[in-house]
């Protein structure tokens, strides 16, 4: 199956959130990556309920929700009324994680499960059928525009292997630092999907940076 890119709106122009929606709308981009933060799982904080709403009423495409809080169990139901198409949880933001993912897929929206940068990929054993993706975090989460960690490649990898040994059909989405050069050797290595944020927004041509990690072969 061909790839999916999925801008991460955090490097959008939030003055003008409806301009950047409307181009990205016409662009070749497949998801909107939208990035939530509470400033206590992470170091930062970025939106929440109302601007994903607003978002959702002129998107026209899915909305991918990351969500970098914690106990996300508590907002599943309000994320979903907001309008968000997959709800990806950080592993290590959930006591009970096989519940939240139960509780996700029960409100009708993809599953997706992220990974910081230090946990490893097998500890996504026992759930990894259960899951319709797993996010894999090539930066430490909180900002945009970091710098890529080199050892996702092989890490993309092990989670390839993990999938196919368990006959599961979970994609792999990859989010920090992404942009033209890294995104052939993730392709490569069995990533599905390609969050890319500052890559696209501060490119000299978004819509064109969008069309050229899309046909990457
Ligand atoms: C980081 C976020 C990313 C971020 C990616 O915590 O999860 O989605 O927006 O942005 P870039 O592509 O700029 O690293
Ligand atoms: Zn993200």
């Amino acid at each position: 199956m061909a790839h999916l890119v999925a801008p991460s709106l955090l490097s959008a122009d939030f003055l003008h959130l409806s301009s950047d929606i409307e181009w990205l709308n016409g662009s070749d981009a497949d998801w909107y990556h939208l990035d939530v933060m509470d400033g206590v799982f992470v170091p930062n904080i970025s939106f929440g309920m109302p601007v994903i709403k607003a978002i959702h009423e002129q998107a026209a495409k899915p909305l991918d929700v990351h969500l970098m809080i914690i106990r996300p169990e508590r907002y599943l139901q309000d994320f979903k009324e907001a309008g968000a198409a997959i709800v990806s949880v950080h592993y290590e933001a959930c006591i009970h994680l096989h519940r939240t993912l139960e509780n996700i897929r029960s409100l009708n929206m993809k599953t997706g499960v992220v990974l910081n940068p230090h946990t490893g990929v097998q500890l996504l054993e026992d759930v990894i059928t259960d899951v319709d993706l797993v996010l894999i975090m090539s930066v430490n989460p909180g900002f945009g525009g970091q710098q890529f960690i080199e050892n996702t490649y092989e890490k993309v990898a092990r989670l390839k292997d993990l999938i196919i040994s368990k006959h599961a059909n979970a994609m792999i989405e990859v989010d920090g630092g992404v942009d033209l050069q890294n995104a052939p050797l993730l392709l490569n290595a069995g990533a599905d999907i390609l969050v890319a944020g500052h890559s696209i927004f501060s490119a000299m041509n978004p819509a064109a940076t969008i069309t050229a990690l899309k046909n990457i072969d």
